[in-house]
């Protein structure tokens, strides 16, 4: 059968275009920016911007077809370690993508929230970051996490520290009561973790949340991913058959 691109549907989970179902929590790290730009002569910055296009286009993508959470990485506790020009570059992208998106969010509907340590951000882009978190709250079109200055154990780490700060005397520390005090509290694990850029490995991403999560690597560069490979993803995503351990 040939494969053709998701409709719009409006219902609930799961999703289907009548063949696939589509996940309701799609993860991805967007890496390969850089190399993108080194092919083409050009500097790392270049392809950060020609990355965030992308992340408009698969966004969008996303949202039309249905699925209700994307998580992405887009900068992680160990990028600090990169030149301050190519930090500042990445940081004023977001900036830029935060400024342009409080504009359209009214239409879009899209919920924007933010994972990381955003202590460690300037001023200006928190305020920014805590902005568009408030007037997003009241979208019900997809929610979309982004992860900055993320780390997947420095988020449990901080989980481990509130649940010593606020949970109640006496509170039974278990899977679900810790979970609350992830960024992700609330929000369905990941179904799909998908990789770009070749690299097999998970650079400290969603550590917790990603325990049974469907992992699906490419070799295509994040900013040469396009929505036909999103479609590649959620149909090999089909074929898997999720167990969680027990038989089926
Ligand atoms: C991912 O692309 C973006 C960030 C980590 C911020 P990279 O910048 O890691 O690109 P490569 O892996 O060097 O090609
Ligand atoms: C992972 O990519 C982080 C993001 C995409 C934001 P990296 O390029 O930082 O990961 P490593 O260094 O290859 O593991
Ligand atoms: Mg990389």
């Amino acid at each position: 059968m040939k494969f053709s691109p998701f409709k719009r549907k409006k219902q609930d989970a799961p999703q289907t275009d009548g063949a696939y179902e589509i996940p309701s929590h799609i993860a991805l790290i967007m890496d390969g920016n850089g190399r993108w730009a080194a092919r083409r002569g050009l500097p790392r910055s270049a392809g950060h911007a020609a990355g965030a296009e992308t992340f408009r286009r698969v966004a969008t993508y996303c949202k039309e077809i249905g699925v209700r959470y994307l998580t992405v990485y887009a900068f992680s506790t160990e990028n600090w370690k990169r030149p301050p020009d190519e930090v500042g570059a990445i940081m004023e992208l977001l900036e830029r993508y935060l400024k342009e998106a409080t504009d359209k969010m009214e239409r879009d509907r899209v919920k924007l929230k933010f994972f990381g340590d955003l202590s460690a951000l300037s001023d200006g882009l928190r305020a920014l970051i805590h902005d568009t978190e408030e007037i997003s709250a009241r979208f019900d079109g997809v929610q979309v996490n982004i992860c900055v200055n993320y780390g997947g154990r420095d988020e449990i780490i901080r989980a481990a520290r509130l649940w010593r700060e606020r949970a109640d005397d006496g509170a039974e520390l278990t899977e679900e009561s810790f979970g609350g005090f992830m960024y992700s509290a609330g929000i369905p694990d990941p179904d799909l973790v998908i990789r770009p850029g070749g690299e097999m490995r998970v650079s400290n991403f969603l550590l917790w949340q990603a325990a049974y999560s469907e992992l699906y690597f490419t070799d295509t560069l994040w900013p040469d991913f396009t929505p036909r490979e999103l479609d590649k993803a959620i149909k090999a995503y089909n074929s898997r058959e999720r167990r969680f351990g027990g038989v089926l």
